[in-house]
């Protein structure tokens, strides 16, 4: 088991989508992480890609290229109705429920940004990143040392960042990548870690 039931623990237990019910129009790293995730994004995606951005907002970050489709999921629809790289998105609180309403290897990447810390339950959702992922698909979770504290689960708070980052990569190993890779900048203010997943 990747977490443990206090792991798992939040400080604030209440309702996920009550506390996300008011749109935030802000973002959530400095401009040199966002520029720096981008690069990342631009050197692992390619035209024509089908794009599933989980925990997403009224931004995706996503660079200037011609997706065939990118579908967004969060838990506010005011934020995701004004993101206009969405071709469509749908609200569903992943810590209620992991099935994620995507069809088998329907998609070539699956964006997360700046919110797997928020996951109680990631082995299931990581399963279902690779369940929808096409064969040689990838999956990029970035993050920095921002966090909503109240709403991070006990096992991110009390770790480090290189911890959080091997914590990421073993949520990948129990959803059954195949391999992963870490990414580890300074580009600004903000530490810029991601961890980029393959399926096989
Ligand atoms: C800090 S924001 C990051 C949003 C976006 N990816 C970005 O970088 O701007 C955290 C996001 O995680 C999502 N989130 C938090 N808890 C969630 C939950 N229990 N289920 C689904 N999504 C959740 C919300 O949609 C929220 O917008």
């Amino acid at each position: 088991m990747v977490l443990s039931e206090r792991d798992r623990q939040k400080i604030d237990d209440g309702d996920d989508s009550i506390f996300y019910d008011s749109p935030r129009f802000v973002t959530h790293a400095d401009d040199a992480f966002i520029a720096r995730l981008t690069e990342l994004y631009m050197s692992v995606l390619a035209p024509g890609d089908r794009v599933f951005d989980a925990m997403s907002s009224w931004v995706s970050f996503l660079p200037p290229l011609s997706f065939e489709r990118v579908v967004g999921h969060g838990l506010n629809e005011a934020e995701l109705a004004t993101n206009d790289r969405l071709d469509e998105y749908f609200l569903q609180d992943f810590n209620s429920d992991q099935s994620v309403p995507l069809a088998d290897e329907s998609v070539d990447a699956v964006c997360c940004a700046l919110s797997v810390q928020y996951l109680q339950y990631p082995a299931e959702i990581f399963s279902e990143f690779a369940r929808i992922l096409a064969p040689d698909g990838i999956a990029v979770v970035s993050f920095t040392n921002r966090m909503f504290p109240t709403k991070a689960i006990h096992a991110w708070r009390t770790a480090s960042m290189d911890e959080r980052a091997t914590l990421v990569e073993r949520y990948f190993d129990a959803g059954g990548f195949e391999r992963t890779e870490r990414v580890v900048d300074q580009p600004g203010t903000d530490p810029f870690y991601a961890v980029v997943g393959h399926v096989a």
